[in-house]
């Protein structure tokens, strides 16, 4: 079973991914945790490239190829063999990411990234998708004041291109309601954790 997380930046998905991850590790459950982009050498590789604060100049499409080179790698060198191993692949973004930032945020041709997207994945879907929702406004000011937390390229874009991503989200969200489940995230960590754990375990077989 694929599970990727999914919010605007500051969203706490990554938190909320961890804390999941060791819940199911406790109840025996086998698992694989993935971040996008990233989760391989060659990926984290193209992670640092894509998140560069030097990298200003560069082309919204040469991005998306970029986010999709990551995809590619970890499918085949990760995400597959895990699957086939029966594991839980737990996913810190995938490719709903491509649609919300650089085709709504950017405005990248959206069937273009469909066949893109079907390329670098072969098909390979997510049987659930954790959406964590906050608002732009409030995920910013997290991210900014998360010292620990690198400030990169793409949270440094300005707020209307944030708004543009949460609305991107909303109309994916709507495409494919029974995919996603949105869980507000503008409360305590245990609280979203709580349904997080919910919404997660209601659909796993027992361990
Ligand atoms: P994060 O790991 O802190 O969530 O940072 C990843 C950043 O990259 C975040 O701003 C979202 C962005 N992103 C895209 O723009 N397109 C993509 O396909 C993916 C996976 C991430």
């Amino acid at each position: 079973m694929l599970i990727t997380f999914e919010g605007p930046d500051g969203s706490g998905k990554t938190t909320q991914l961890a804390l999941l991850a060791e819940h199911l590790g406790q109840q025996g459950y086998l698992l694989f945790q993935v971040r996008e982009p990233g989760g391989t050498p060659i990926g984290e590789q193209v992670r640092n490239v894509l998140h560069s604060m030097a990298n200003q100049e560069m082309n919204p499409r040469a991005e998306v190829l970029l986010f999709s080179a990551s995809r590619a790698q970890l499918i085949e060198q990760a995400i597959l063999p895990a699957l086939a191993e029966g594991k839980i692949v737990l996913c810190d973004r995938f490719y709903d990411s491509t649609f919300a930032y650089q085709g709504y945020g950017r405005g990248l041709d959206l069937e273009a990234l469909r066949q893109l997207t079907q390329f670098a994945t072969r098909g390979l879907c997510p049987d659930l998708t954790v959406y964590i929702e906050i608002s732009p406004e409030e995920g910013l000011r997290r991210r900014r004041q998360d010292k620990s937390v690198e400030w990169n390229r793409l949270d440094d874009l300005p707020a209307v291109f944030h708004r543009r991503v949460h609305e991107g989200y909303q109309r994916l969200i709507a495409a494919e309601p029974d995919r996603w489940v949105v869980i507000d995230g503008e409360r305590s960590i245990e609280a979203v954790q709580a349904d997080v754990r919910a919404a997660v375990l209601a659909r796993l077989p027992q361990s």
